[in-house]
């Protein structure tokens, strides 16, 4: 138990690399309060533009990244048998360590960018799906939120499929375990949305151009 806790805990740190708040500081602002008051990409491109925005998704998606690879450099070796479980937990404590930053008050983002790092770590398959998932989303709505959203479901339905056909390797109460993570990250991730998702029932989410022109 100490070894799971371990890695939410090196994960949670590599999470309070707030891209988009130190970003915006460097610029004199504070992200939160401004435009959706999300600390992340699709608000920091809403405000300070695509090169804001990029940055942001490359540094938090980055942090997940590197805490994955650190707890398998670290564990891989002397727990063989959980180690993607535990590349999982650290994605998780990252993701945890985003959403609710204790130096921001705990008002972070909504982990989508680090999520994106969680799944080009973990498994290429669940990384191909995300993308597809997410750009067809976002190129026929214009809706990242919605997007974000669907890429979580899906993650769920992986998870599950992948898991079952043996892909991650791990026993199955550990898959019991690996599944049960997934669902935590996937609920936080909508409730972290419930604004976004209010707003799309009700037709007033904003939408997201990647040009000026297209947005005209
Ligand atoms: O990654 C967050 C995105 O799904 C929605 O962001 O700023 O439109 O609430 P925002």
């Amino acid at each position: 138990m100490a070894i799971r806790l371990l890695c939410i805990v090196i994960g949670y740190v590599f999470g309070l690399f707030q891209t988009s708040y130190i970003y915006g500081r460097l610029h004199g602002i504070d992200i939160r309060q401004h435009g959706s008051g999300n600390a992340g990409t699709t608000n920091m491109m809403r405000t300070l533009g695509r090169k804001a925005g990029l940055i942001t998704f490359a540094g938090d998606c980055l942090k997940c990244i590197i805490a994955v690879n650190l707890v398998r450099l670290l564990f891989g070796s002397s727990h063989p048998d959980i180690a993607p479980l535990l590349a999982f937990y650290a994605a998780a404590g990252t993701i945890l360590g985003h959403n609710f930053p204790f130096y921001l008050n705990f008002k972070g983002g909504k982990g989508i960018a680090a999520t994106a790092g969680l799944v080009l770590s973990f498994n290429w398959i669940m990384a191909v799906l995300g993308i597809i998932t997410f750009f067809t989303t976002f190129f026929v709505t214009h809706f990242v939120s919605l997007g974000s959203l669907l890429v979580y479901a899906g993650i769920m339905i992986e998870l599950v499929v992948l898991g079952q056909l043996g892909v991650f390797g791990l026993s199955q109460p550990h898959l019991y375990e690996l599944y049960a993570i997934g669902a935590f990250l996937a609920v936080m991730a909508f409730w972290k949305h419930r604004q976004n998702i209010r707003r799309l029932l009700d037709g007033t989410e904003s939408k997201t151009y990647l040009s000026k022109k297209e947005g005209e």
